[in-house]
């Protein structure tokens, strides 16, 4: 394979199983959508928009941290230059991660990178970013689901590891699923490989509920596209000015919940039924979950991993955590 193409995978996931998370998810007493359909290229441009908006401090903590602690990040992730993937997990468009691979390539590591999205348009301009700003990294994109891609990986992989998962993807689950989550990535891994995750810490309320609720609107813009998407690709006649964004941060529980709620009674139709919405009826978007640094610790050890050492932004609002598979 050469180095900065997008492997062309068949789609990660069909229409069919689109339309059908989407209609048992509309089905469920309370109606919800997988965040993991949010990125379209709508949808990409619009996250885009939201790591730049002022209410967003997760891109800004976590960009200090791998912009300014990428030489000591460096040393713990690779303790030599020995061959090693460096496979990202929803690596987006990478802006956050080149500075870790600028000083990867300039210390001549020898590293592969693997990113791999859900999304082709992000990997796309992924590619294309990377190509243009460091030439002489060698780039493999995959275009798959998470553990998907990992596999594809795994079957042929150079001497090492080391996979990272930034930018709180993992707050997009609940605690449950991210300790299964971190169990199936431990049992893809062998002993000994090593994985950066991004955590948003737990911090004032007000600042974590003004993160998902920006003034300008882009995050409820970003939740709308979801509707947008369903109309395009599923044939469904959402009307998306019956639908209005709402978050809400629940401190007990660290959760930041975002919904769409209907503001009439109305009916939306799909090319074989018609889904029902009562007046202030929501549907469930996306959580982002907030942890406690006990928490992060005790995750580790639970899903077979040794925490090696945190990195944080000078606030202490973000952290990225190095855990090597024991
Ligand atoms: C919130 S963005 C963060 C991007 C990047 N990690 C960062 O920190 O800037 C989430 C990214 O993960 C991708 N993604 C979401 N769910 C996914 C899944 N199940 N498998 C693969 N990629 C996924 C999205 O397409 C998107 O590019």
């Amino acid at each position: 394979m050469n180095g900065n193409t997008v492997i062309n995978r068949p789609f990660p996931f069909s229409a069919r199983q689109f339309y059908d998370d989407v209609v048992e998810g509309l089905s469920a007493p309370l109606k919800r959508l997988s965040s993991k359909y949010f990125y379209d290229a709508r949808g990409d441009e619009i996250f885009r928009q939201i790591m730049q908006a002022p209410e967003y401090y997760l891109f800004r903590c976590e960009r200090e941290i791998l912009e300014r602690q990428r030489a000591a990040i460096t040393e713990v992730l690779f303790s030599d230059t020995a061959a090693t993937d460096l496979v990202e997990l929803g690596a987006g468009d990478g802006t956050k991660t080149f500075f870790l691979l600028e000083h990867l390539v300039y210390r001549k590591y020898a590293v592969v990178y693997r990113p791999i999205d859900i999304s082709q348009h992000i990997l796309h301009t992924l590619t294309a970013n990377m190509q243009d700003r460091l030439p002489e990294l060698r780039m493999d994109a995959v275009h798959a689901e998470y553990f998907d891609g990992l596999e594809t990986v795994m079957l042929r992989p150079s001497q090492r590891v080391v996979v990272l998962f930034l930018g709180a993807n993992i707050g997009n689950m609940a605690k449950e699923d991210a300790e299964a989550f971190c169990r199936h990535l431990r049992a893809s891994l062998r002993p000994g490989d090593k994985v950066l995750i991004g955590f948003d810490l737990v911090k004032h309320p007000r600042i974590i509920q003004r993160a998902y609720d920006d003034r300008a609107g882009l995050t409820a813009a970003f939740n709308i596209n979801l509707l947008h998407r369903i109309n395009t690709e599923l044939g469904a006649d959402f009307n998306t000015d019956l639908f209005e964004h709402y978050c809400t941060y629940v401190p007990e529980t660290g959760q930041c919940v975002s919904y769409l709620v209907s503001l009439e009674a109305h009916q939306v139709n799909f090319p074989d039924r018609t889904v029902q919405f009562d007046r202030d009826e929501l549907i469930h978007m996306e959580i982002s979950q907030k942890y406690r640094e006990s928490e992060i610790t005790d995750m580790a050890s639970k899903t077979g991993f040794l925490p090696l050492r945190s990195f944080y932004d000078e606030r202490r609002w973000f952290v990225d955590v190095v855990w090597e598979a024991v």
